[in-house]
């Protein structure tokens, strides 16, 4: 089993589809507002909607859709997205979290390691709330407080000043291309979670939190 790099001290975990299983959520809801507009797109298609803000989502949409659409309608459009991925938020329970997840957060945790989230979800702390993981995070940046969206690095660069470390002794955990090209930009270490087929420039990928050894600092 691999084991966490010598020099880290901060690790910076993405949420949707790392420590939780919304990444499903979002591409159902978007789904179902794509239907509306009479399009379909696959899972594949999906990749590119990954670690993307919500109205960068729905431009991308419209643009294979070959929809245009005022920013009002735009803004009516998210939020409509928006409650239908909450109907399926608010199901979820403590616990709910990826193979893992939880036991790699409090492992990481004792063994001395700085813990920040990097998520572009504004939708970021009600979900850690309802899992129970939030008290896991020394600092969360997430879509409330980033302007530029990945692959631009802002905001692991904020999360790794926020923890006080170099970004150079960050590992960034993500599950979309979009976050590994951000920590790469950003001169982070990153862990890509998923399929190595789908994700490249990584230090290496695993298919969950399962597979990666804590260890002590
Ligand atoms: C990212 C997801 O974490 O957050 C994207 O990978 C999503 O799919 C983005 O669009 C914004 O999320 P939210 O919850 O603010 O709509
Ligand atoms: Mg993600």
């Amino acid at each position: 089993m691999t084991g966490i790099p010598q020099n880290i001290k901060g690790l910076i975990f993405d949420l949707d589809g790392v420590l939780v299983d919304t990444a499903v959520f979002h591409f159902q809801a978007w789904k179902r507002l794509a239907n509306t507009l009479g399009y379909d797109f696959t899972e594949r298609e999906n990749e590119q909607l990954k670690g993307v803000s919500r109205v960068q989502s729905l431009q991308l949409i419209l643009k294979w859709a070959g929809i245009e659409k005022t920013e009002a309608e735009q803004e009516a459009l998210a939020a409509k997205k928006n409650d239908w991925y909450l109907e399926l938020v608010n199901q979820m329970k403590m616990g709910d979290t990826l193979p893992g997840a939880e036991e790699f957060l409090k492992e990481s945790k004792a063994a001395g390691y700085k813990i920040a989230l990097g998520s572009a979800s504004k939708n970021a702390r009600l979900i850690l709330e309802k899992t129970g993981i939030i008290d896991y995070f020394d600092a969360i940046i997430d879509g409330n407080g980033v302007s530029a969206s990945k692959p631009d690095p802002e905001v692991f660069l904020k999360g790794a000043e926020a923890l006080g470390v170099e970004p150079a002794d960050c590992l960034v955990f993500e599950d979309a291309q979009a976050g590994i090209d951000a920590a790469r930009v950003g001169g982070m270490h990153v862990v890509g979670i998923g399929k190595a087929e789908d994700l490249h420039g990584t230090d290496f990928v695993i298919r969950d939190l399962r597979g990666l050894k804590v260890g002590q600092r």
